[in-house]
């Protein structure tokens, strides 16, 4: 397992909370269907390999029907945009079922997005569920079960001869009267659709608040986040970072060796692209510039950033499956680098990513086995027989749900 860590000096307790304005993410998402708070999890086998006193797994591996925690931002995202650009501004708050009975002329509007996957299968479940229609463009090598998966919701799928940016580059020249581009990242003179992207993501956040407080449990000291563009980490930065009024967690940003954008930005102080290839398992990372938007949320307030080989990620897939939790490459990756760091030995590293014999450590699995071939090659068994074993597993590995 290789792995770079970079020490962020710029990183500050806290930043200024962002006033809430109109209706919260959360009573939104109750109204998608299929919404239910995802399952927190104290799974002590991975606390013993991390050498900390406890871990907790936001597990999003199935979330509002999809595997991965994405539908979370593309719909409430999509839900901003469809009121601000086909319903004439209205504030007020509407489920995908009041958008379908109100969007004018329907058969002639169309959802586009940009995605490595699990993006643009959100999108394409919102198009679906307000019955418009639905391109996505996806990067060279996109795995056949990630667009077979996109193409089940009734989304066209385009296949760009390039990276995850160039298919960025290629979903923005389809905006038009009729067509919105739901975007998760954000780029000059595009920042208010990726910003309600992030702010769907706070569901998550306020869950896991939710879910220690009914169990009188401590918050965590680190969470690791991992990371593509940047919008998941910010979202998190800002629940954990923001008017800090306790010790603030210590945080930490994982990325693929070969998509590090952030670390490579965070190490010259600006904005810096990752050289491509992009071609990590860790598919839901492989991007080579930060967003925008994310980028000085990131840089004022992750403590540090690690970036690891497609290993670390096998081994973390490998350690949630024993776990009986089901973890795909990009859903593991934030494991992955904890466990490079202290598999490495250097107590240097291990003590920057606050992984002290008293720590309370977050994780996020932020998907499911979203590449069913690779995750058996490297797990050594399928996702539905880990899914199917994993009361056992669980019980085996004394995980607990809160
Ligand atoms: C499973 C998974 N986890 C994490 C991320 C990272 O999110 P972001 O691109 O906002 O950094 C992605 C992005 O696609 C993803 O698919």
């Amino acid at each position: 397992m290789r792995y770079d860590l970079f020490a962020n000096p710029r990183a500050v307790a806290s930043i200024p909370a962002e006033a809430e304005q109109g209706s919260s993410p959360i009573d939104y998402h109750r109204t998608v269907p299929g919404y239910q708070p995802t399952p927190l999890l104290d799974a002590p086998r991975i606390a013993q390999a991390l050498g900390v006193a406890r871990v907790l797994v936001k597990d999003e591996s199935t979330r509002l029907g999809l595997p991965s925690f994405k539908m979370l931002g593309a719909s409430w995202a999509t839900a901003f945009a469809v009121r601000r650009e086909w319903l004439g501004g209205i504030e007020e708050s509407l489920s995908p079922e009041q958008l379908r009975q109100r969007i004018p002329d329907a058969g002639a509007k169309r959802l586009v997005a940009a995605t490595d996957g699990n993006h643009g299968r959100g999108v394409a479940r919102m198009a679906k569920l307000m019955g418009v229609a639905c391109n996505i463009f996806v990067p060279a090598g996109t795995a056949a079960s990630r667009i077979a998966d996109i193409e089940v919701e009734g989304a066209e799928v385009i296949v760009v001869d390039g990276s995850y940016d160039d298919a960025i580059l290629r979903s923005a020249e389809e905006a038009d009267d009729n067509t919105i581009v739901v975007s998760d990242t954000s780029w000059e003179g595009y920042s208010a659709i990726p910003r309600e992207v992030g702010h769907g993501y706070s569901t998550m956040f306020r869950e896991i608040d939710q879910a220690l407080a009914a169990n009188g449990a401590t918050a965590p000291s680190v969470v690791a986040f991992q990371a593509g563009v940047g919008s998941f980490a910010a979202a998190g930065l800002v629940h954990y970072r923001s008017d800090a009024a306790t010790t603030p967690p210590r945080t930490v940003i994982v990325e693929p060796l070969r998509a590090n954008c952030l670390l490579a930005s965070a190490r010259a102080g600006a904005i810096t692209e990752a050289p491509p290839p992009h071609d990590s398992t860790m598919a839901g990372l492989n991007c080579g510039l930060p967003s925008q938007l994310a980028w000085p949320i990131i840089d004022r307030t992750a403590d540090v950033f690690v970036a690891i080989d497609d290993d670390a990620a096998d081994v973390a897939m490998r350690a949630y499956a024993e776990s009986g939790i089901v973890a795909g490459e990009s859903g593991a990756a934030s494991l992955g680098g904890l466990l490079a760091i202290v598999r490495s030995g250097h107590a240097d590293a291990r003590a920057a990513a606050g992984l002290l014999p008293d720590a309370t450590v977050l994780l996020i699995n932020t998907e499911w086995a979203t590449d069913p071939v690779n995750y058996e090659a490297v797990v050594g068994t399928s996702p539905q027989r880990v899914q199917g074993e994993s009361d056992t597993r669980r019980q085996a590995a004394g995980v607990v749900q809160l």
